[in-house]
């Protein structure tokens, strides 16, 4: 049993919450976009029983309390539109992964930056980590943009380390750790991603 417990956190524009077995409609939506997956060491999801069985893992690791697995709300409308998680915990080591998505209709407008900060910054106050890692393909430049605004510092390269929709791709290796994340929390004079 770990302490990875997932709250409800909120931002300016945002609720994140746990993941509800009525999110396989939307979570769906995200992941069956060829667009979203583009990156991804694996194919765009074919039927909604992909949405059921990842909201099924959600629900064990919510029990077990071993992911932090947030949903993306819009505030205003209650509309999902994607997800962000921190997992792969290395307990020993207060260290873990992060993932995100969105869907695709909704890029470009700072959701990404918002929902990733409140959830690090949750990763780093309440559930006391000291490091959170990134791995992404270096032609993902939407995602190298988010993890650089918020403070990600790239420590590493590796060629063909994931084969992507049948070519090899390469990592680009990101790391947070909570002294960069205080450091800047201080010099703005508030919390990162707005979290209440
Ligand atoms: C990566 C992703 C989450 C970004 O979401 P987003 O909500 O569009 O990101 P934001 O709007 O917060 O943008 C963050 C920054 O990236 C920039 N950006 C967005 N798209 C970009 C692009 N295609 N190229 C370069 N920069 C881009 C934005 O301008 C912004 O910078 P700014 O604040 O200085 O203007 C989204 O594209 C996505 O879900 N992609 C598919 C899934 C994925 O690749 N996940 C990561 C796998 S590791």
């Amino acid at each position: 049993m770990s302490t990875y417990s997932t709250p409800v956190l909120t931002t300016a524009r945002l609720v994140l919450r746990p993941l509800t077995h009525q999110d396989a409609p939307a979570l769906f939506a995200v992941f069956s976009d060829p667009a979203v997956v583009r990156y991804w060491s694996a194919e765009p999801w074919t039927d909604i029983s992909f949405a059921d069985t990842a909201i099924a893992r959600a629900m064990e690791a919510y029990r077990d309390e071993t992911d932090i697995r947030f949903a993306i709300e819009l505030a205003e409308t209650g509309e999902m539109i994607g997800t962000v998680n921190l997992h792969h915990f290395f307990n020993q080591n207060n260290r873990c992964e992060l993932g995100y998505a969105l869907a695709s209709a909704y890029w470009g407008k700072g959701y990404a930056s918002e929902a990733i900060g409140a959830a690090l910054d949750h990763g780093f106050r309440a559930a006391k980590l000291n490091r959170i890692e990134a791995d992404i393909d270096p032609r993902n430049a939407a995602s190298g943009k988010v993890l650089e605004k918020l403070g990600f510092r790239k420590e590493g390269y590796m060629p063909q380390r994931w084969l992507v929709h049948g070519e090899y791709a390469d990592t680009v290796f990101y790391g947070l750790l909570r002294s960069y994340w205080e450091e800047r929390a201080a010099q703005e004079g508030t919390a990162q991603g707005g979290a209440a």
